[in-house]
């Protein structure tokens, strides 16, 4: 592990310092995962904090306490950042996390456990873009510089977390059988109360129908905007300013034809289509 101005680089990943230590990483690396333990992974940006939302309620059945008394980084805490040492042990059973780990630097226990895990991609030029624009608010975070010098930064992994690539390459390829459900942000804009019944599902939950319009209504880009509790407005405007950028951006999908030209376009899809080569792992905006 190195540092690196604002970021420490764990295993070559970069993460901030703002939120990881040395010590955090040591001490995922060594905690004891429990079979009930229920893991959201996403790379950066691709709707965790959605997550963060979608969980709890699923969990209890739809009641809104959690999501309205509880900051999200407490209710749904990262297993990699410093607040786990804090908040972890005091979760109720099952505990729900979240993490941007790849999968073989997940928690030693983790593997041999029956923890499950649901793993959400996104298309990754909205990826790219959140990203970028999240960068302008989190004074934590180096500028971003241009939006092009970001696109190559991304394409070569020197962002958070490297590569999106490898992230999502590292868990599709995953050998967690049935403890693993893939879902994408795009289905979720789509039709989130489809997602959730997928979900509750897999989680074991018998959610009635009312229970599921009632979960998804909450869990909508607006309510959860003004949300105190999720839309990080708890955050100092020194560290996270959001007259800059709001971290509830926009909160849809296909916003990166508002921000690639024809040449970025081709560049990156290149790119992808390149690493993903031989992999056979399709997503429904490969055909975009
Ligand atoms: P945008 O910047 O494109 O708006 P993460 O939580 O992984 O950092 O991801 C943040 C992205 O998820 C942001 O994307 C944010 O707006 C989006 N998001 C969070 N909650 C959402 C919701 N309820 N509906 C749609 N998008 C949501």
């Amino acid at each position: 592990m190195a540092n690196d101005g604002n970021y420490i680089v764990y295993h070559g990943l970069l993460c901030p310092k703002e939120t990881h230590s040395f010590e955090s990483f040591k001490y995922a690396e060594e905690i004891k995962v429990e079979d009930e333990d229920i893991f959201t992974v996403t790379y950066p940006k691709s709707g965790t904090t959605w997550m963060q939302e979608i969980i709890p309620l699923v969990l209890n059945g739809g009641d809104l306490t959690p999501v309205q008394t509880i900051p999200n980084w407490d209710r749904v805490p990262w297993l990699e950042e410093t607040r786990a040492a804090l908040v972890l042990d005091r979760l109720p059973s099952p505990r729900a996390m979240v993490s941007h780990m790849p999968y073989r630097l997940m928690p030693r226990s983790f593997f041999p456990s029956k923890a499950k895990v649901i793993y959400v991609t996104r298309n990754p030029k909205d990826v790219m873009v959140s990203s970028f624009h999240f960068h302008k608010m989190a004074s934590f975070l180096d500028d971003p510089g241009t939006f092009d010098e970001f696109l190559n930064k991304f394409l070569s992994g020197q962002v958070l977390f490297g590569k999106w690539t490898d992230h999502v390459k590292s868990w599709r390829n995953s050998d967690l059988g049935d403890r693993i459900l893939y879902i994408t942000y795009e289905e979720m804009v789509k039709d989130l109360r489809g997602v959730l019944e997928r979900l509750s599902r897999f989680l074991g939950r018998d959610l009635s129908e009312e229970t599921l319009d009632h979960v998804a209504n909450h869990c909508c880009f607006s309510n959860m905007k003004s949300n105190a509790m999720s839309n990080y407005s708890l955050v100092p405007q020194e560290i996270m300013d959001s007259s800059k950028s709001p971290f509830l951006r926009k909160g849809v999908a296909g916003d990166w034809k508002n921000h690639f030209s024809p040449e970025q376009d081709f560049k990156f899809t290149a790119a992808l289509k390149e690493e993903m080569n031989g992999t056979n792992i399709k997503f429904p905006w490969d055909e975009e």
